[in-house]
């Protein structure tokens, strides 16, 4: 491996930026090629970084260590197996893909090859996130009862007539991939897996533009026994109004909350008193609507702790393609 990690990046829309803005700070990490099917995200690039409108091309002409995929959702599957063939690590956006039979195919091409997937995930990286990690891997909450997960988010027209793949089944898959994936990974990490899922979704106020739900409530059960209510919507109106989850357990009640994970909202706890935290100002920005918390700085750091110093991943292949198939299993336990 040499001194400096070498990154590549196909998909130069809004999180691919985001990813070249990590990998252009990191001192151990650099940017040498960009590759996007739209000539105009040229302008974008700084200089020195070379930038192709063919992803066969950039992988002929390009020597990297790490591929990061930043294509639509539908994308993920062939970009990530192509660059695990030419040599690559990749690092795959959210959701891994939108079904498991693909998250299986890019998990036999990392074997085969013998790179690594990294799944990004970057809401595990969220402090109220971590502090309830903690209290939950100490035994510090007793036995879990009952988690409430509460999705309201806002999608605006403009966000979906301004894209040829958001709200279309078979390039982005619905709101569980694309915009509450993140909450699914959250209960995945914190309850070890889900075992049963039922629910109801429906498309309100998006069937204009939108081939997907837009709403949706679901009972799911979690291997450790916990009820769990998940709630979503991008009907919030006007704005983003809150991505949190409550839960309920045996030495305590702590509520996550915030609009994306960002605050510590509640806590009433028999052993343990988690610090203040509200962070306000670091979700994902994207102008027309906001994301999560803008992890990514900690996402290319986990490469590099990887590759250079054998530190653990963050998120596995493995873990993306179980919270893919948790998202299957409440899709096909769904009533619309
Ligand atoms: N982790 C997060 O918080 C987060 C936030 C936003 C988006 N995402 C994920 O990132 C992915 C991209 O989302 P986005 O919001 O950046 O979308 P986007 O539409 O802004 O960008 C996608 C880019 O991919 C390019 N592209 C499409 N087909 C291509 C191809 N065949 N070859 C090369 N380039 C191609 C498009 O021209 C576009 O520039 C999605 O999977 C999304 O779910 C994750």
């Amino acid at each position: 491996m040499p001194d400096k990690i070498r990154f590549s990046i196909v998909g130069f829309g809004n999180i691919g930026r985001r990813h070249a803005g990590q990998i252009l700070q990191n001192p151990n990490t650099e940017l040498v090629a960009v590759c996007d099917i739209d000539p105009s995200a040229k302008s974008a690039l700084p200089a020195g970084v070379a930038f192709y409108s063919g992803f066969a091309e950039m992988l002929e002409q390009t020597k990297a260590d790490v591929l990061c995929v930043c294509t639509p959702n539908y994308l993920h599957e062939p970009h990530t197996i192509a660059g695990l063939k030419a040599g690559m690590h990749t690092v795959v956006e959210k959701p891994m893909a939108i079904s498991v039979a693909e998250c299986d195919r890019m998990i036999a091409a990392a074997g085969r090859t013998g790179k690594t997937i990294f799944a990004v995930k970057q809401n595990r990286y969220n402090p109220p996130v971590q502090e309830v990690k903690k209290l939950m891997a100490g035994h510090q909450l007793g036995a879990i009862y009952m988690m409430q997960v509460n999705c309201f988010w806002n999608r605006s027209d403009a966000y979906y007539s301004g894209s040829d793949w958001r709200g279309k089944r078979d390039k982005d898959g619905g709101c569980l991939f694309t915009q509450f994936s993140h909450f699914v990974d959250i209960l995945y990490y914190l309850n070890g897996g889900i075992t049963n899922a039922q629910g109801s979704i429906n498309n309100f106020a998006h069937k204009h533009n939108t081939e997907v739900e837009d709403t949706g409530s679901f009972v799911l059960k979690a291997l450790n026994n916990a009820i769990i209510n998940f709630n979503f919507t991008t009907c919030a109106f006007d704005r983003n109004m809150e991505g949190s989850i409550t839960i309920f357990a045996e030495k305590g009640t702590v509520k996550i909350g915030g609009q994306y994970l960002n605050t510590i909202e509640y806590q009433q706890l028999a052993t343990a008193t988690l610090p203040h935290i509200n962070i306000t100002a670091k979700a994902n920005d994207y102008g027309l609507y906001q994301g999560s918390m803008s992890n990514h700085d900690k996402v290319i750091q986990n490469v590099v702790d990887v590759l250079l110093h054998n530190q653990p991943v963050m998120t596995s292949a493995e873990e993306g393609r179980e919270v893919v198939r948790i998202i299957e299993q409440m899709y096909e336990g769904a009533v619309s």
